[in-house]
This record gives C-alpha cells, sequence and structure tokens, in this order.
C-alpha cells in the first residue's frame, strides 16, 4: 500500500504547492502519463536535486493519441506507480480524471509551429498540439519552480522549452539524460509492447544512432550516414524507418547534406511490428 498523498483536482494541487512555496520551499514537476519505469523514477530524482518538493502528475492525456493510436491499450498501474514514487522521493502525486483536465465546452488547442512540423509532427499531425496543451495546462495548474522532461522525446522536449519561452510561463524546465537497458534499448512505457523477438531487434536502434554519430564526427557527409543507417535498420529488422535525421539540436532544422560543422543531434523513430521506438543522440 503506497503512502503517497493524492490530489485529483487543481484545487487540492494548488493548495499543497502553494503552501509549500509561502513557507520559501522550492517545488519541482515532472508530468508522466504513468506506466513508469526507471526513466521516470531518473527524472524524480532529478526533480529532487532541484527542489525540496516533488510532484508528479499522472494524466494518459487522450488529445496526443491520433484516432488509430494506442490510447485504449496504453498500460495503466495508478497502485504500482505510487509506490514507484514514493521509492523515488516523490511527495505528491496529480491524478486528475479526463474531466478536471477537459471539461465540457474545452475548446483551447495550443500550437507550436516550426519545431513541431517534423519528425514526429510530420508523422502524427495531432501530437505535439496535444503535447503543448496539456503541458501548458500542467505547468499552469502546478505553478512549480522547475520541470523535468526526459531527452528520449527530444524533439518533445524542445518545443516544451519553446513554449515556456513564447508563452512566459516561469518554470524552468530542464532535461534529464536517457536512461537504457544494459543493451542500450532506451526505456520506454511502450517498450513492454514488445514481442521476444521483437526485442531482440530492439537494440540496433541505439547501436545504429552510436555508429552514425561516431561516423558524423570522423568527417562523413549527413546524406551518406542518414541513408545507411536507414538501410542498416532494415536490415537488421525494422519493419519501417519512419525517420534518421541529422538536426541542430536548438531549432531541430536538418543539417547537410554535408558534413556537420558544429553540435548535432540525431534523432530516429522505427516501427517492429506494431511498436514504434523513438531514440536520439548528441553528436
Ligand atoms: O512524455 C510524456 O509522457 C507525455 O508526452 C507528457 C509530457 C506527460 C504529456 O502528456
Amino acid at each position: 500500500m503506497s503512502l503517497i498523498k493524492i490530489v485529483r483536482t487543481r484545487m487540492e494541487l494548488r493548495s499543497v504547492v502553494s503552501e509549500w512555496r509561502a513557507a520559501g520551499t522550492a517545488v519541482a514537476l515532472t508530468p508522466t502519463m504513468g506506466a513508469l519505469h526507471e526513466g521516470h523514477l531518473s527524472l524524480v530524482r532529478l526533480a529532487r536535486s532541484l527542489a525540496d518538493r516533488s510532484v508528479v502528475s499522472l494524466f494518459v492525456n487522450p488529445t496526443q493519441f491520433g484516432p488509430n493510436e494506442d490510447f485504449e491499450a496504453y498500460p495503466r498501474n495508478e497502485l504500482q506507480d505510487a509506490e514507484l514514487l514514493e521509492g523515488a522521493g516523490c511527495d505528491l502525486l496529480y491524478a486528475p480524471a479526463a474531466e478536471e483536465i477537459y471539461p465540457p465546452g474545452f475548446s483551447t488547442s495550443i500550437e507550436v509551429s516550426g519545431v513541431s512540423k517534423p519528425m514526429e509532427g510530420a508523422k502524427r499531425p495531432t501530437h505535439f498540439a496535444g503535447v503543448a496543451t496539456i503541458v501548458s495546462k500542467l505547468l499552469i495548474q502546478c505553478q512549480a519552480d522547475f520541470a523535468t522532461f526526459g531527452e528520449k522525446d527530444y524533439q518533445q522536449l524542445q518545443l516544451i522549452r519553446r513554449l515556456v519561452r513564447d508563452l512566459d510561463i516561469p518554470t524552468t524546465v530542464v532535461g534529464g539524460p536517457i536512461v537504457r537497458d544494459e543493451d542500450g534499448l532506451a526505456l520506454s512505457s511502450r517498450n513492454a509492447y514488445l514481442t521476444e523477438n521483437e526485442r531482440s531487434v530492439a537494440p540496433a536502434l541505439y547501436r545504429t544512432l552510436r555508429s552514425a554519430a561516431e561516423a558524423l564526427g570522423q568527417g562523413a557527409t549527413v546524406s551518406a550516414v542518414e541513408s545507411r543507417s536507414i538501410h542498416e535498420l532494415r536490415t537488421a529488422g525494422f519493419d519501417v524507418v519512419d525517420y534518421f535525421d541529422v538536426r541542430n539540436p536548438e531549432d531541430l532544422q536538418p543539417l547537410g547534406p554535408g558534413r556537420i560543422t558544429g553540435p548535432a543531434r540525431i534523432i530516429a523513430a522505427a516501427q517492429i511490428g506494431r511498436t514504434r521506438l523513438l531514440d536520439n543522440v548528441a553528436v
């Protein structure tokens, strides 16, 4: 049985957080959709290293799922999540119902242009408006000093940084490093969907990203690295490679086709069976 305090309304959330802040205590929020793993827990520990109090939100946000995506099937286990959070040092779990977030008549959607358009945005046209809207709401509801997000969803992280700057939201966004299994696979709640055979193919994504980063560092051209990497992933057993892109790490503009001359981020999404995996590395 978890002992962590759980609140379900924004009024309760605000009242706990404002008491903390009135006492001069800094607060850090970690937004999640539950199905927690070590990646999320590392973000909670990061939050605790930044602030005296950690709030985690748990809300499987319907508006960021496309019509044929896994909203219904998305893994949900609040009790287990609450127990894990307690162990990671979280002080308060905010787990609102859908009506608390999207009451009848809700009609606002936040669109971040630029960073939201390529890669995930091209593949999932409504996804980032759903993310931008829920993240704005959570940041406004919680009024935390800091908010932590994983670098695993690198495009999402850059979009949130842009959004917070553009809307003057007084919360400092902090990215946490990707947590990986021993064989390099980035932890993700969706890894649970992989069959045994698909799981054995999955680490090829990180291997390919790493060798692409090495090749770029040694002067290979972006176009050669991108096309060779897509071929490598297909050969390793991925069914579809949605993108394997070398991008500017800040605004996510494409780099290349020639050699890179400064920092870059290689960002990829590929599908095995019915599961899409996302990963990225810095160059
Ligand atoms: O990264 C996630 O889990 C979600 O996109 C987020 C940031 C919690 C918004 O629903």
